[in-house]
């Protein structure tokens, strides 16, 4: 199992890129699902996410080719077994996103619960819900979803609480049924957003994404599409992060600002001089950082997936912060290792208490989740001495290349075995 080595203590300075966003790339690879003509997909990150979705769609049937530049082509011209069996659904619970497609196009899918993970309970109730909205039949048998619907019809859904893969599977499922369908209360998530472009593209016809409520109409058929994954923001945001906790000054490329607001809103309240342009986003700091509190909810309010990551930044920040997780229930564990370098946090309910200390020391610590490791890698660059962090598989499911994009900015991390 690989870990990564930090010697921290380095201000980060330069420049990168960010990549092509996880969670836009993943519901969009599963779109290819609902026409037999290929979708061109431009700007793919690489990561271990993205190759559990592509080889859960081979499985399918779906032929798939790379190339150099970060493109994917894929085809879907017979969809063999619309399965996603639970030794996948497991380790990624973006697999769920294939069931609005597959019931939609093959009118049936089996797809394995995903069960419980690190950060929450995260069940797939409000996927259902909507589903059965539009005439499909549910069953929860041995442990699986399978649905059945030999056209799905429009519908109101009125969703119970916003989801981000909820509000998309339902987009998509709804792309080929029968009439109208309006999403209430949907998310507005910017990924939201991209997906809708990319199905647009490929005859849908979506409008109101980016609002709560998303009405489409259904047509008989998507055709094949050229499209290009938006940024990541969170990766944004990290690096972002890790410039102002280090003291340092960087400029990333190919970025969007108009979707961090929230993020940027509190790196300037720290005290970082944040500017930007159409795509890019340059960060500097003039001394200590002040403490900020934040409490996550949905977008455009401040992303629960930047919550860990504005730990770290706090536990070394003049004041006390108040850090406040809504969206799940169980995302705290980096809270015990962050402690583990001399961080003074409490956890009062879905509140943690930061108390910003003078400096953090480096030590070993164990990452539990994709953002609880980014917050450590940020904790280690921050600290004296050496961090090494365990588990490091986490972080390669949602960071692209973190340890060589870092190195780029000056920081002194490596990985071994
Ligand atoms: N929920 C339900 N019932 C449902 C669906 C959701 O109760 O049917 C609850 C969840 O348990 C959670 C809340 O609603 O408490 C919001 O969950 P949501 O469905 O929005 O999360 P998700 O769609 O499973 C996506 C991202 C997450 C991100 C969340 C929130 C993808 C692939 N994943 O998850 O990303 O944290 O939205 O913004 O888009 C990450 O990248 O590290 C990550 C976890």
């Amino acid at each position: 199992m690989d870990k990564l080595v930090i010697e921290g203590g380095v201000p980060l300075s330069g420049e990168v890129s960010v990549s092509g966003a996880k969670n836009a790339t993943l519901p969009i690879l599963c779109a290819s699902l609902l026409t037999a003509e290929p979708l061109a997909v431009a700007h793919v990150p690489h990561l271990h996410d993205v190759t559990t979705m592509l080889a859960l769609l081979a499985q399918m049937g779906v032929t798939i080719s790379t190339d150099e530049k970060l493109g994917v082509e894929l085809a879907a011209a017979r969809i063999t077994g619309p399965v996603a069996p639970y030794d996948l659904v497991r380790t990624m619970r973006a697999s769920v996103l294939v069931l609005g497609p597959l019931t939609a196009r093959c009118g049936e899918a089996r797809v394995s619960l995903p069960g419980g993970c690190a950060i929450g309970l995260r069940p797939v109730d409000q996927h259902i819900k909507g589903l059965q909205a539009m005439g499909a039949e549910i069953a929860i048998e041995h442990g699986y979803i399978t649905a059945r619907a030999s056209r799905l019809k429009g519908a109101r859904i009125c969703l119970d609480l916003v989801t981000v893969t909820g509000t998309e599977n339902l987009m998509m499922a709804a792309t080929l049924a029968s009439g109208a369908t309006v999403i209430e209360n949907a998310a507005r998530e910017p990924e939201v957003v991209d997906l809708a472009k990319c199905l647009n593209a490929m005859g849908a016809k979506i409008q109101g994404a980016g609002s709560d409520v998303v009405m489409i109409e259904g047509v008989e058929r998507l055709h094949g599409a050229r499209h290009r994954v938006m940024p990541d923001r969170i990766e944004t945001g990290t690096f972002l992060v890790a410039a102002a906790a280090t003291g340092g000054e960087i400029t990333l490329r190919d970025a969007r600002p108009e979707i961090l607001d929230a993020v940027l809103e509190k790196l300037r309240e720290a005290g970082a001089q944040v500017t930007s342009g159409p795509d890019w986003i340059a960060l500097k700091t003039n001394g200590a950082l002040n403490s900020v509190s934040v409490r996550t909810a949905p977008y455009p309010a401040f992303p629960t997936d930047m919550q860990a990551q504005f730990m770290a930044l706090n536990s070394v920040a003049r004041g006390t912060a108040l850090v406040t997780e809504t969206v799940f229930e169980n995302r705290f564990m980096h809270v015990q290792e962050l402690k583990r370098l001399g961080a003074d946090i409490e956890v009062e309910g879905n509140t943690a208490v930061v108390k910003g200390v003078a400096h953090l020391d480096g030590a070993g610590v164990m990452a539990t989740d994709l953002r609880a490791s980014a917050s450590l890698v940020l904790a280690g660059l921050i600290a004296r001495g050496t961090t090494t962090v365990d588990r490091v598989y986490h972080l390669d499911r949602g960071y692209e290349r973190i340890e060589e994009k870092l190195s780029r900015l000056g920081a002194r991390i490596k990985r071994v075995r």
